[in-house]
């Protein structure tokens, strides 16, 4: 081992302190810990530390507000208030599944930290009667509508599934599909990829040790996505494939839908290259970010950014004036993505996340910090929205499409297992109303369309579809169309037959 050399680069980088305890290790530690140097261009990371901290050092001192505005109704779409169009955009988005010209991309190299579990987060079963896991949803999905797309146009078509993993989740995340048989699609449509990861720093720009021999790593946030597609030829697979548009989303959004046709054919006939999905914000103050224009270009405004006079600014319809909450949901076409990927990338700054970050101290000992010590740097996916052409948005409802798995279960707890859980059967619930089913209780009764709270509850009624049996609620009024299920109903599909569960 060439401690010299490695001193020497150290030395230049300012990162000396990372050998302090290099007489101590063993010979295999010793090559771990120059082999993960090795791969690491140490005078870059600074850079990257210096551009963070002045990033984040304007943003404190800057308020937006006097630069904002909201977005233009003509790049506006709604599914409440443009419901004459969203036939013709759903079978837009159709046809273009059916020519494998639509893939989905999924951010899933978080480390679920929030959450506290040691697996990747699209692992999680939240509890429904299926035990289904976030992935097998969002497989299920996939499946599905490549198969409505089929058989609309009596034709074959695959919709590719870029998964976006890091170094703390690739491996298991791959022999999660492997064990599952990718969940009944073609291994050869599911790509996994890998994102970078960058060391922690302290406030000084030293790179933290997390043991004596290991730098302190983390993913490098869901905006590494670009770097990753250049770096490991994702763009190439895509463009190979035919593909001409993706849907980019997050793994814990329970009620995704993936490569929602509505969304994909709303954004390819308003000739948009990057779009974005978002739900109404309501309540001034919660803590959401929202899409708006700044200086003339779109970005996602954090609520931190904003005071909250003009968080409460409200239109003469009273919605609020910046209502459009951002949810992780984008459209871009393989174009914009490229352009991205081959000039804008580096431009992108990483914003600072403080975190908590276990460390060596000089003296050798592990200390767990019970406030902030440092930072990780990460880029947002939506950090290239300013450099789209033609920005389109479109707004759809929170309780059909958007509920987050962030946090462990508590009382009352936001984003949590139980929340997930009680959108996703509340959502089905509805399906079967509208496709004209009915509840009844244990004695028969048939229970209101709107539960009461009176008894102080507010569980939702028991009630899973198999995205394998509908993908956004359609097909299901011959199965449950004037008749009456007790509780737990759950539709599932096995190979051909679909199999309607009662009162399991
Ligand atoms: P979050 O910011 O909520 O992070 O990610 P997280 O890792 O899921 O949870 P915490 O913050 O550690 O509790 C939003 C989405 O972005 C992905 C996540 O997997 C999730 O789908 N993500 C996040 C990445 O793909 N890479 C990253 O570096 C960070």
């Amino acid at each position: 081992m060439d401690k010299s050399a490695l001193s020497e680069r150290l030395a230049e980088a300012g990162q000396s302190h990372i050998l302090q305890f290099w007489e101590e290790l063993s010979p295999e530690e010793q090559a771990g810990l120059a082999q993960d140097l090795q791969g690491m261009d140490l005078l870059e990371v600074n850079g990257f530390f210096q551009a963070a901290m002045e990033l984040s050092g304007s943003a404190k001192q800057e308020k937006v507000d006097n630069h904002m505005e909201p977005i233009p109704r003509g790049v506006l779409g709604s599914v409440t208030r443009d419901r004459d169009s969203l036939q013709a955009w759903e079978e837009q988005g159709l046809r273009c599944v059916s020519q494998s010209q639509v893939a989905v991309l999924l951010l899933a190299g978080g480390q679920g930290t929030r959450l506290g579990v040691s697996y990747p987060k699209g692992m999680y079963n939240v509890g429904l009667p299926s035990h289904k896991t976030l992935f097998q949803i969002q497989a299920e999905r996939v499946l599905k509508l490549q198969q409505l797309a089929e058989s609309k146009h009596n034709t074959k078509c695959s919709i590719p599934w870029y998964i976006m993993t890091s170094g703390r989740t690739m491996q298991s995340t791959k022999d999660f599909f492997s064990r599952h048989s990718y969940f009944g699609l073609s291994p050869d449509n599911v790509i996994f990829f890998q994102q970078g990861m960058l060391p922690a720093m302290d406030y000084n720009g030293k790179i933290i040790m997390e043991s004596k021999a290991k730098l302190a790593m983390a993913p490098d946030g869901n905006g590494g996505l670009y770097r990753a597609l250049g770096s490991q030829g994702i763009v190439e697979n895509m463009s190979s494939r035919g593909v001409k548009f993706l849907h980019v989303y997050c793994v814990d959004n329970i009620l995704v839908k993936v490569a929602d046709p509505a969304f994909i054919g709303f954004c390819v006939t308003k000739g948009g290259d990057c779009g974005n999905k978002v739900v109404e914000k309501t309540n001034p103050t919660e803590a959401v970010g929202v899409v708006c224009k700044v200086d003339e270009r779109y970005q996602v405004v954090e609520y931190s950014e904003i005071t909250l006079a003009t968080a409460e600014k409200r239109n003469a319809d009273g919605r609020l004036m910046f209502n459009a909450a951002n949810v992780a949901n984008h459209f871009f076409t393989l174009d914009f993505l490229r352009d991205v990927v081959q000039i804008h990338e580096p431009q992108l700054r990483h914003h600072v996340a403080q975190k908590k970050i276990p460390y060596v101290d000089p003296q050798g000992r592990l200390i767990t910090p019970d406030k902030p010590n440092g930072i990780k740097m990460e880029k947002f996916v939506f950090d290239i929205f300013q450099f789209a052409k033609k920005f389109v948005v479109f707004e759809v409802l929170r309780e059909d499409e958007f509920s987050p798995l962030k946090n462990a279960d508590s009382q009352d707890g936001k984003d949590t297992p139980s929340t997930a859980r009680h959108a996703l059967l509340s959502l089905h619930h509805r399906w079967v109303l509208n496709a004209g089913g009915h509840f009844i209780d244990e004695n028969g009764t048939r229970v209101p369309a709107i539960p009461s709270l009176k008894d102080g509850t507010d569980l939702p009624i028991k009630c899973e579809i198999s995205p394998l049996v509908s993908y956004g609620g359609e097909g299901l009024e011959e199965l449950v169309a004037g008749k009456e299920f007790r509780p737990t109903l759950v539709i599932d599909k096995d190979g051909a037959h679909q199999l309607v569960k009662n009162g399991v």
